[in-house]
């Protein structure tokens, strides 16, 4: 079938500034060459029908009737950006559309891409002019508000903004952003992606679980100093000064302290990062990327025995100048930065490293090379 429309909205990575967003930190992150293909061509009926590439079955319901209800299908996602969209719009015209993922999902974000995608192709089939980021805001609240994920703005950010020569550098605080253009003195690099074998819904994970843990430390904060609480769903550690928490950190439980610690010590990282990748010193950049895993091993405490012992083996490579756990980091992949002539060398070790303690992903375990780009567009 010949579609009329063709959007692509990239995989995203996130070299420093992991598990802040939804605390209102500071992030960076890169859209990549690999991401969601969605073709389609609108219709006059209302009615959309998905097909993927990547999922079984067809996605069928009407943009004209309100539908509330998860499904718990590949649906949802479709199903969520119409719910986003009919708070600000009036929808009239439905797609027909096929959708298709270009790597295994975990990690990278593809829920993000997707929902970038159906976001770009609702609006085109109904009129809607959408700014870049009225295009976050609209995929974001989809997914936290019909999806259920407590997450931040990186993913869509990075989806909808990135660009090819340079970094994304966000404050989630109060959505500025500026893409860092590459340094002429920096060396190139990959991104390389190491998929464990393991893929996983956030939904189901701990990733809620942590975000109110980090919002638990901030009202621990603010109850040990007097001040006021505000509800806790508008209660982010961003507000807190960094002085409050080393006055009270012993006091509290510490594992709410170690969430905190995170928290505080990313927003160091993230800074430094960008002062690094303006200079052009990779190497700095790179490392601060290694520490930003560390403390998502020891503070945040995610990550599974195959993600930490990627890490481990990627941080001993000669060529990798850092990386980390991607995204959530609970299962998925670990992405680094590589120096081109090292992948085939990289590639090899950590294959035979990985699949020597974890065997039973001989047939999963995956390595990709690729490089960033520019954010979600019509083809
Ligand atoms: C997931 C979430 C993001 C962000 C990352 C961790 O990808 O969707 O909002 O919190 O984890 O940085």
């Amino acid at each position: 079938m010949e579609y009329q429309y063709h959007i692509f909205a990239p995989y995203r990575v996130c070299p420093i500034g992991a598990h802040v967003d939804h605390q209102h930190g500071l992030v960076t992150g890169f859209a990549i060459d690999k991401g969601v293909d969605l073709w389609f061509t609108p219709n006059e009926d209302g009615k959309v029908h998905l097909e993927s590439r990547t999922f079984e079955g067809t996605v069928d319901f009407d943009v004209t009737q309100a539908s509330q209800i998860k499904e718990g299908h590949w649906g949802d996602y479709a199903r969520g950006v119409k719910y986003a969209l009919r708070k600000r719009f009036t929808l009239r015209h439905g797609i027909n559309g096929l959708i298709q993922g270009s790597l295994p999902v975990g990690g990278l974000s593809s829920s993000a891409a997707v929902l970038i995608s159906y976001v770009m192709a609702f609006a085109k089939a109904n009129d809607i002019e959408l700014t870049p980021f009225e295009v976050v805001k609209i995929a974001s609240e989809a997914e936290r508000e019909y999806i259920g994920l407590n997450n931040g703005i990186l993913d869509q950010a990075c989806i909808a903004l990135g660009k090819k020569d340079g970094l994304l550098f966000l404050d989630c605080d109060t959505n500025e952003y500026r893409i860092i253009r590459r340094n002429p003195d920096m060396p190139d690099f990959s991104i390389g992606i190491f998929f464990s074998g393991l893929t996983r819904s956030l939904v189901n994970s701990d990733y809620n679980l942590r975000v109110y843990e980090c919002k638990t430390a901030a009202w621990d904060m603010l109850a040990y100093t007097d001040q006021p609480l505000k509800p806790f769903d508008k209660t982010f550690l961003r507000d807190i000064p960094k002085s409050t928490f080393d006055k009270t950190k012993i006091a509290m439980p510490q594992r709410f302290a170690r969430r905190a610690e995170h928290f505080y010590s990313e927003y160091r990282r993230v800074r430094q990062g960008v002062t690094a990748w303006e200079s052009g010193n990779l190497k700095l950049f790179g490392k601060l990327s290694f520490d930003s895993c560390e403390s998502s091993i020891h503070n945040y405490e995610c990550g599974s025995p195959e993600l930490i012992s990627i890490y481990e083996i990627m941080k001993s490579l000669p060529g990798v100048y850092g990386g980390r756990f991607s995204g959530a980091g609970f299962k998925g992949a670990c992405i680094a930065l590589v120096a081109p002539e090292y992948q085939e060398s990289v590639s090899q070790e950590l294959t035979r490293q990985y699949l020597s303690r974890f065997p039973e992903y001989e047939d999963t375990f995956k390595i990709y090379f690729v490089r960033p780009d520019d954010g979600a567009r019509f083809v």
